[in-house]
């Protein structure tokens, strides 16, 4: 072959993967500025991940019963915040936050969250940034793009699945960057070919960037978070503000041009489009609760370490002192979720109910607190346990949990 014909097929290989990955956004599938919350189911029932928490109503989060609003528009920007007023007894339900789930259902889609802010990194929190299906939970999946608990300043990325799906994480070849500490998806599975891991706590990564979370992804302005769900791979990337590829500021966003993501699921197991379904994109920010409320977790923070007599658990923490949650806020640019040009568009809730046939009826209660609960082991689950839990696998006592 001669140099210019190797040229050209290159040129051709080129647009050919240019155009097989181009994203078009559609305008129902921007969430942004006074429009934003019209997307968004509030759910004000009690936290199936059993929160120290009341989530709101809308038109509680508009107003100000709390103290201040828990939702507002700020130039342009979209505020969920938590009560930062009030005290709370450890027998009452909890601190009054937000936790909003998407009216439309996805399947597949590049999903791209410009944030000025979230909830920072504070003793007894566990915000949360994910997409999932209520539908006889695990079976249609969960992906978890950015969520952590307390002080921490690393994101996690996690999936829970039913049987039969896993990562390898940099096991075979250097594909993402984030620390992948478990393999299985399976929340069932107790091992995978890479290691043991524990019941419900599906396939995690740490994000090796020390901005992904909280308070130091604040203090460099925010930051941009993707999530590409195709039905071959299912990869997240994060950006500091000041590093946002062009193509995704100029809103042609081109992910193969983005180096390596920080999670992906290349090289596992398992079908995507058998475990992964009709997904809403959730937003919340829990307290204790399954994850953050354990014993082993609370008591590696600083607000216990000041005081461990009157801040014995994580309840009586977070319900004494309000005026610790003033930085427990999400400030959302905007969220877009871009399709592959030629992909079925997102579905909207009227046409598709959780309540169709699929669904047993005794899974569809959004109020159950164990539906959907499932506990997920913390990466950081090693350094909290030392001493306390001999009787457990090591490891064992970081639950968390994917709602
Ligand atoms: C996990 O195992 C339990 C008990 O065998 C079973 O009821 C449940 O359906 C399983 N869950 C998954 C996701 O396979
Ligand atoms: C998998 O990769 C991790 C590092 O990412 C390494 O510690 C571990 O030994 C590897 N396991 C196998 C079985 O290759
Ligand atoms: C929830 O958990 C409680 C206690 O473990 C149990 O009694 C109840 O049956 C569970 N409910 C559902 C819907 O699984
Ligand atoms: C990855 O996480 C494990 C478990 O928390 C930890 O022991 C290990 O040091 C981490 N590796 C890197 C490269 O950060």
């Amino acid at each position: 072959m001669s140099r210019n014909l190797i040229a050209s097929a290159f040129a051709l290989a080129c647009v050919a993967t240019v155009s097989a990955s181009s994203y078009t956004l559609d305008a129902s599938d921007q969430y942004s500025g006074s429009k934003f919350f019209d997307g968004f189911v509030f759910k004000s029932e009690p936290d199936p991940t059993e929160g120290y928490v009341q989530y709101s109503t809308q038109a509680d989060a508009a107003s100000t019963k709390y103290g201040s609003k828990l939702i507002d528009t700020v130039n342009g920007a979209s505020y969920m915040g938590v009560d930062h007023t009030n005290t709370y007894t450890e027998d009452q339900q909890g601190r009054p936050s937000v936790r909003i789930e998407s009216k439309r259902f996805y399947n597949h889609g590049l999903f791209i969250l410009d944030l000025a802010h979230m909830p920072a990194s504070i003793c007894g929190t566990w915000p949360a940034f994910w997409t999932y299906s209520r539908v006889n939970y695990p079976a249609q999946g969960e992906i978890d793009i950015l969520e952590n608990i307390h002080e921490k300043t690393a994101s996690l990325n996690v999936l829970h699945t039913s049987p039969g799906f896993s990562v390898a994480g940099n096991n075979i070849s250097k594909q993402q960057t984030n620390n992948q500490t478990t393999y299985s998806c399976d929340d069932n599975a107790t091992s995978s070919p890479y290691g043991t891991q524990a019941l419900k706590q599906g396939c995690t990564g740490t994000n090796s960037d020390p901005n992904s979370f909280g308070s130091t992804l604040n203090a460099a302005g925010g930051g941009v978070f993707a999530m590409e769900w195709t039905s071959d791979v299912i990869r997240v990337w994060n950006f500091d503000p000041k590093k946002v590829p062009s193509d995704v500021t100029a809103g042609k966003p081109e992910p193969s041009g983005w180096g390596l993501p920080s999670f992906t699921t290349a090289q596992g197991t398992g079908k995507i489009d058998d475990h992964f379904k009709d997904h809403r994109i959730v937003f919340d920010t829990s307290f204790c609760g399954l994850y953050a409320g354990q014993k082993g977790f609370w008591e590696e923070t600083s607000c216990y370490k000041k005081d461990p007599v009157k801040f014995a658990t994580c309840k009586s923490y977070v319900g004494a002192n309000p005026e610790a949650y003033k930085d427990s806020y999400w400030l959302i640019k905007s969220l877009k979720v871009y399709q592959e040009t030629g992909e079925a568009p997102s579905v909207p809730a009227s046409s598709l109910s959780e309540a169709s046939s699929r669904i047993p009826a005794s899974s569809n209660v959004p109020a159950s607190p164990n539906v959907s609960a499932s506990i997920i082991l913390s990466p950081s689950l090693a350094s909290s346990t030392t001493g306390s839990s001999a009787n457990v696998e090591p490891g064992a006592t970081s639950i968390s949990s994917s709602r």
